[in-house]
């Protein structure tokens, strides 16, 4: 009986021991800020705050607009130094901004979610946020259910040991296709919505194979969903926002290396730091790390055969093309690269409405060197290279949310991926 009871009690301990270690913890009293700058010595400012001050977390930064997580302690030198500087701000309690999503998720609990549930199952993985395991789980089943279309391997493996994995879909596995589509995602761990997109992409690719024939005629589609597994999931058990991958360095507190800051185009010129503790620590050298090495390996090994390389990050709304390091630096190609992106913009507004906005990282947001798209265009020759910032005002997108950012988001993948046999 006595014991019966302790044991209750345990349960209960346990029970609520577990729901309070959360990805969160580390944000109480943290302010999420949004910043309107118009002028060029704000912008500057912040921007130099990214490289250098390790402490505030840039979650945007465009030229006249930026959204910051700051801790409670630095909260006030950071609005005095906006009062400064003429930029007008709000600030939002961080914990409510993420509490109003986890009431959807309590919310589907009760009742009146049990009388949607079949419309919820309905839509099934593409309603919830899947960790590294399940994610992996799906993408070996879609090649075991399509054999002759779709090879499931590994690319290399991440600095604590999980796999890169890779799906490639073509039309006939045997005889190798003249040209590829690469499309990666989350190598930002924080960056959740985008290895979703990317595995819609390769279930309704799998499941309309004859409509897309023509797409599909010598491409192979090449995919990683999830670069920077290791950072991913750290963001769900420990650190909700965190960006970088979890490689560790002994005797040192910081950890992680910026993945898209440490390709090998300009490494570490422009808005990268050499500072451990920096969100974006460019590493110790060039593809010092495992994940680059991997995808990198790959792409040298097909440079020839990869016509297209699209990075999913996630947010903004934005479609970047080359390059990002400079923004006095004009891609020879550049009319070209707008063009596409604008076309696979337009699909994308034809879903509902989304609005993306075009160019180059360093003219829209800040010049950033060592990122994939500038390696992939610039070193490697790969003619159409862009990375897409998804839609959201936060890492996180309501659960009823994404399977519409999917859906938009495939109708630009198949825009792009429809250039491919044009080279
Ligand atoms: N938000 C992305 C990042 O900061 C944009 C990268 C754009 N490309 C570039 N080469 N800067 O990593
Ligand atoms: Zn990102």
């Amino acid at each position: 009986m006595w014991q019966n009871a302790l044991n209750v009690v345990m349960l209960a301990l346990f029970a609520i021991l577990a729901a309070s270690a959360s990805n969160l913890d580390g944000y109480h009293g943290y302010n999420k800020y949004t910043v309107f700058h118009d002028n060029e010595d704000a912008f500057k400012y912040l921007v130099k705050l990214q490289t250098d001050y390790a402490e505030l977390d840039f979650w945007l930064l465009t030229r006249n607009m930026s959204i910051v997580a700051v801790a409670p302690t630095l909260q006030g030198a950071f609005e005095a130094r906006l009062n400064q500087l003429n930029a007008r701000f709000v600030a939002n309690a961080l914990m409510e901004e993420m509490s109003s999503y986890n009431e959807t998720l309590t919310n589907c609990l009760n009742s009146e979610c049990e009388l949607n549930r079949p419309r919820r199952q309905a839509r099934g993985f593409f309603s919830h946020f899947p960790r590294y395991s399940e994610i992996l789980n799906y993408m070996s089943a879609l090649a075991a259910r399509h054999p002759k279309n779709c090879r499931y391997e590994s690319l290399g493996r991440t600095f604590e040991g999980r796999h890169i994995a890779a799906l490639s879909i073509s039309l006939n596995s045997r005889g190798q296709a003249r040209r590829v589509a690469y499309i990666q995602a989350a190598a930002h761990g924080r960056e959740w919505i985008t290895p979703l997109t990317v595995l819609y992409l390769a279930n309704e690719l799998l499941n309309n194979l004859r409509a897309f024939r023509r797409v599909l005629e010598d491409v192979e589609i090449y995919l990683v969903p999830l670069v920077n597994s290791d950072g991913y999931e750290y963001s769900f058990t420990t650190d909700r926002f965190w960006r970088k991958n979890r490689h560790r360095y002994a005797g040192r507190t910081c950890a992680g290396v910026d993945i898209n800051r440490n390709f090998p185009n300009n490494w570490n010129y422009n808005g990268a730091s050499q500072n451990l503790c920096s969100e974006v620590y460019s590493g110790t050298g060039p593809i010092s790390e495992s994940e680059t090495a991997a995808i990198a390996r790959y792409l040298e090994y097909n440079r020839h055969r990869v016509k297209l390389s699209l990075d999913v990050h996630s947010f903004g709304k934005f479609l970047f093309y080359p390059f990002g390091y400079s923004r006095n630096v004009a891609a020879p190609t550049r009319n070209l690269l707008h063009s596409v992106a604008q076309r696979a913009a337009n699909q994308i507004a034809k879903y509902r409405g989304t609005q993306y906005t075009i160019g180059t990282s360093a003219g829209i947001l800040y010049e950033a060197s060592g990122g994939l798209d500038d390696y992939a265009y610039g070193n490697l020759g790969i003619p159409m290279s862009f990375t897409v910032e998804l839609p959201g005002e936060n890492f996180h997108v309501a659960r009823s949310d994404i399977i519409h950012i999917c859906k938009e988001t495939f109708a630009g993948f198949i825009e792009f991926i429809r250039h491919v046999s044009l080279y």
